[in-house]
């Protein structure tokens, strides 16, 4: 079966007893056994639960991969992963522009439990090259990166990784099966924000681990259930109620996003586009080369001018909303100095370029007119403010 397809029917047959064409919220912490320890492969519901587990088949099977688990976040999902897959003196290499709250994990909990972390620029496979160490156990990246769309060659990094006998690990939240699949390089693990394009309408947080073969399976399952950050059934269910619609709104997204990225990239006001599907953009090559689909509904850019630029022109916007978040069929703009990526020490984004002009937005499924309307107007006002502050 072809994605959309997958999407609406894998896992999700009529309910057995019932008949219900959907899939029942199977809203209940704890299920009935007919005699000690004998049950119906279901004992409580922050091991397993129904709902859960087609949630869980359907994004393994959209994903490529053999076993898919879920969780109450990302962040949730990243935790289980790290708890599962190291031990003290491992050596972890990451992606040195991951979501703030990655970084956060990463420094700031992860770090005192012995684990050592190198942040590397991942899109020169000689730096990933040269911070192998021998105590790494894992290379984990997010292409595009957030915010600044960064892309990392997926083929490449597998070939330096699968010499050494390292997990590989993407967070493909930006992407989505729809648009890049990391299992076809060999990659081990994928990670998800659902919380973004997965359950894409800005209404339940929640993310996944998709494995692509059973050799983690037993840990991750294990450390799914002794951590505890699983998600409960209605967000599960609402999770799965978006992803049906997956593959029709990534390409309504990709649509949008192409065509402002081209009419921002011709703005006077606008100094930087940042979108992997410009031709300017430096990895455009890669992205044509990993991201079978389109390239994202993601775009970054860089006001002519700085912090009081980027809020002129962030408060003028009416339908681009200023909030935190992705992936939703709503437009959203947002700042990631003062917003996702706070975070990060000021120097730390200053050496990566997450400059105070740097506005990254969340492109919708609205009218293409209105969204480039709305963009045109909040950059005129932006050049009155500026006009305005010099008078
Ligand atoms: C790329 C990426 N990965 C992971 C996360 C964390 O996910 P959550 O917010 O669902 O915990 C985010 C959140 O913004 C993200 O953008």
């Amino acid at each position: 079966m072809k994605f959309n397809t997958l999407a609406i029917h894998s896992h999700q047959e009529p309910d057995p007893t019932t008949g219900a064409v959907i899939t029942p919220i199977y809203q209940t912490s704890t299920f009935a056994q007919e005699d000690a320890g004998v049950h119906k492969g279901y004992d409580y519901s922050r091991s397993g639960n129904p709902t859960r587990s087609v949630l869980e088949g359907v994004l393994a099977d959209l994903e490529g991969g053999k076993h898919g688990f879920c969780f109450a976040s990302g962040t949730g999902a990243l935790v289980t992963l790290c708890f599962a897959l190291f031990k003290p003196g491992d050596h972890l290499i990451v992606g040195d522009d991951v979501y703030g709250g990655t970084y956060r994990f990463l420094t700031k909990v992860f770090q005192h439990y012995g684990v050592e972390i190198d942040f590397v620029d991942m899109t020169r496979l000689d730096n990933i090259a040269s911070a192998i160490r021998p105590n790494t156990r894992m290379i984990y990246l997010e292409t595009p990166t957030n915010p600044l769309l960064k892309l990392a060659d997926i083929q490449g990094i597998l070939e330096l990784a699968k010499n050494k006998k390292l997990i590989t690990c993407v967070d493909n939240t930006f992407a989505t099966p729809y648009l890049q699949t990391p299992f076809d390089f060999g990659v081990d693990i994928v990670l998800h924000s659902t919380t973004k394009y997965i359950g894409g309408h800005s209404d339940v947080v929640g993310g996944a681990l998709i494995l692509r073969d059973d050799t983690y399976e037993e840990s991750i399952r294990f450390h799914q259930n002794s951590i505890g950050a699983t998600p409960d059934p209605f967000a599960t269910w609402l999770t799965l109620r978006g992803l049906k619609t997956l593959g029709v709104r990534m390409k309504a997204h990709c649509q949008n996003a192409t065509a402002l990225a081209q009419f921002l990239e011709a703005h006077p006001l606008v100094d930087d586009v940042i979108y992997p599907g410009l031709p300017s953009h430096p990895q455009h090559e890669i992205a044509k080369r990993q991201m079978h689909n389109g390239f994202g509904g993601m775009i970054s850019i860089r006001v002519k001018g700085g912090e009081a630029e980027a809020r002129a022109f962030m408060k003028a916007l009416k339908v681009f909303t200023l909030a935190e978040s992705l992936g939703g069929i709503e437009s959203l703009v947002e700042h990631p100095a003062r917003m996702t990526h706070l975070a990060v020490e000021k120097s730390v984004r200053e050496t990566l370029g997450i400059t105070d002009n740097l506005i990254r937005l969340s492109v919708g499924i609205e009218d293409l007119e209105d969204l480039q309307a709305d963009l045109e107007n909040a950059l005129k006002a932006m050049s009155q403010s500026q006009t305005r502050a010099l008078a």
